[in-house]
């Protein structure tokens, strides 16, 4: 008797858990697949990933090389080739990279250089505006993330299993850095907006010029467009129907701008794509906490990205106006 009302209760605990659960797995905007919805507190969120996907016991920068003058990446059938920016001091390739910028201000000849085995001594000339812009280690929008590479992957594999269309769509990237992900948009069909802060576009145009070349399904022009700042007429007529972004959301001071151009950019027929890289959680938990007032908000499970391009390092999500 009592092993009959235990019984019973577990059954009926089993059917709420797997209701909960159907629940939290929806649709989302005009992606075809599943997401789990981001509700409640986000910090919850934020343990789930940590916890459960452990990001930084993985390898960092699985796919691009930050130290390279180029990334080369295979995506719809072409061969990809994104020049970026060297992060590191160390390479011939940043005295490449300098030397371009000769034509921007003076060059100090700062002396030889010997890096760590890998390449001889060269003499390195440092720009003023390389420290203050573009050559410090890592510089955001100079080199590729790995979330850029994902995002990029998943948009192709998503295409391509029937999960969304970008034929013909209008697809605004926000923060492009090298362009990869818009490339491989317009590569796709869309109609794409590449959009960056202004001493970042001359690279992106570089990348978009040297890539999306003869017969693209799509198209694209570059864009300035700084957060917060007031949409350009090109960019909200028509509103877009797509809004994409890799390792956007990695700066807490952003966020608010970051968010406030979204919310003009987006109607509710517009699906957001956003990559982060899982490296500052309270960063992260800061947009999600901020990002869930104006919007509903999915994680894309790995299951449904380019099965060659996973890492635990990265999430996905998919935001939709309320
Ligand atoms: C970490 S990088 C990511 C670049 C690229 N999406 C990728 O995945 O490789 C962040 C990008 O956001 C841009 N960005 C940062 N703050 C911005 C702002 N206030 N307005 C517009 N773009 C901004 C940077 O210039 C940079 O290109």
């Amino acid at each position: 008797m009592q092993c009959g009302v235990l019984g019973g209760e577990l059954v009926e605990e089993v059917d709420e858990a797997e209701e909960e659960e159907v629940k939290m797995v929806v649709g989302m905007g005009s992606y075809g697949g599943k997401v789990r919805v981001v509700t409640g507190d986000p910090w919850e969120e934020i343990m789930l990933l940590w916890g459960i996907q452990q990001p930084t016991l993985s390898k960092h920068n699985a796919f691009v090389h930050q130290s390279s003058l180029q990334l080369r990446l295979d995506a719809c059938g072409r061969s990809l080739s994104i020049l970026q920016s060297p992060s590191s001091l160390c390479g011939l390739a940043e005295l490449l990279w300098c030397s371009q910028l000769v034509e921007l201000g003076v060059l100090y000849v700062l002396g030889w250089i010997s890096c760590s085995g890998f390449c001889p001594p060269c003499w390195v000339f440092v720009n003023r505006n390389v420290f203050k812009d573009k050559g410090t280690p890592g510089v955001t929008g100079a080199v590729m993330w790995d979330s850029g590479v994902v995002l990029g992957k998943f948009l192709e594999h998503a295409v391509e299993s029937g999960m969304i269309s970008l034929r013909g769509k209008k697809v605004v990237e926000l923060g492009s850095g090298c362009g990869l992900v818009g490339c491989i948009a317009a590569l796709l069909g869309a109609q794409v907006i590449l959009t960056d802060l202004p001493d970042r576009l001359r690279l992106l145009k570089k990348n978009v010029e040297a890539n999306l070349y003869g017969d693209v399904r799509g198209s694209a022009t570059v864009n300035e467009l700084i957060w917060g700042d007031q949409l350009d007429l090109e960019l909200i007529t028509p509103l877009p129907d797509y809004v994409i972004g890799s390792d956007v959301i990695y700066s807490e001071g952003a966020v608010m701008d970051l968010l406030a151009t979204l919310i003009r950019l987006c109607e509710a027929q517009t699906t957001i794509f956003l990559a982060g890289e899982l490296r500052n959680d309270a960063v992260l938990e800061y947009f999600l906490d901020s990002a869930m007032k104006e919007f509903n908000i999915g994680r894309v499970d790995q299951s449904q990205w380019h099965p060659d391009y996973c890492t635990p390092r990265v999430v996905i999500y998919v935001l939709v106006k309320k």
